[in-house]
């Protein structure tokens, strides 16, 4: 078993292992990715037709492909471990890079976005209020930022399972705990724990404010389709997604 501690220096190694089985498990029929996180993502970013979108933690850049496809423009993706599609769709390009050092990616400076978005890139900031900052000067004017994360209750839920705690001492713990990828069981990813309260924060003192937050559930019909799946969501509860804008005052 391979231990890397995600939020790090090694979430670029991690990565660097996890990218393939990421897309394969993104792809899947039943994938939450698929059924729930990017309808709601998608949703929420509305008519990006002229609009340059900047992808944080793109994964292999699909999502930002398909918005190139509905009308975005001069759009870019950055990710860690450079595992992109082989040939980025006109009007866009792929950067490896770190989000960690999003102030000096090289190929992004000067430049302006009309959506920036982390989707589920975010925890792997080494100084999140520094990574957010640097990503709201990138902001066009009327830009947005839009930022899911795994609902910090999923991970509480499942230190219960392996602490035989309550929810409570997991929810509000502050040490580091390790979990299973989910999609390479070889590979531990080593996470710092997080509350509401923690993400609200960052946001504030990132000079943000949420215009939008939802919690995305699966549609009927996925519920009839995958009861599994709405097992697992009535579980783990699913991610959040944050609709931020930059507050006028900073
Ligand atoms: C859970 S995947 C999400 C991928 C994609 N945004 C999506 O929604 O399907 C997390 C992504 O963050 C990237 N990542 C992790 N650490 C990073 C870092 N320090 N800088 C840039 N990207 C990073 C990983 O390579 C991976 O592609």
């Amino acid at each position: 078993m391979v231990c890397f501690v995600a939020m790090s220096d090694d979430s670029q190694a991690a990565w660097q292992e996890l990218a393939p089985d990421y897309e394969r498990a993104r792809t899947k029929e039943d994938s939450l990715d698929r059924l729930v996180e990017w309808p709601a993502q998608r949703d929420l970013l509305g008519d990006v037709t002229g609009r340059s979108v900047l992808d944080v933690g793109c994964g292999n850049g699909g999502k930002l492909a398909e918005l190139v496809g509905d009308g975005a423009t001069a759009s870019v993706g950055i990710d860690v471990s450079g595992n992109f599609l082989s040939a980025p769709p006109p009007g866009s390009e792929f950067i490896r890079g770190d989000l960690s050092e999003l102030d000096s990616v090289p190929g992004l400076a000067g430049r302006r976005f009309d959506r920036i978005l982390f989707l589920q890139s975010f925890g792997y900031a080494k100084d999140p209020v520094r990574t957010l900052q640097a990503a709201r000067a990138m902001l066009a004017d009327d830009g947005f930022i839009l930022l899911t994360r795994t609902q910090p209750i999923r991970y509480a839920v499942e230190r219960t399972e392996q602490n035989g705690s309550s929810l409570g001492e997991e929810y509000f713990s502050t040490a580091q705990f390790s979990y299973l990828s989910g999609w390479n069981d070889q590979i531990t990813l080593t996470k710092r724990p997080y509350t509401i309260s923690d993400l609200i924060n960052v946001f504030s003192a990132a000079g943000l404010w949420i215009e939008t937050a939802i919690e995305p559930q699966l549609s009927e019909e996925a519920r009839r389709r995958y009861p599994h799946k709405q097992a697992w969501m009535n579980k783990y509860l699913g991610i959040l997604i944050f609709k931020l804008r930059p507050h006028p005052s900073h």
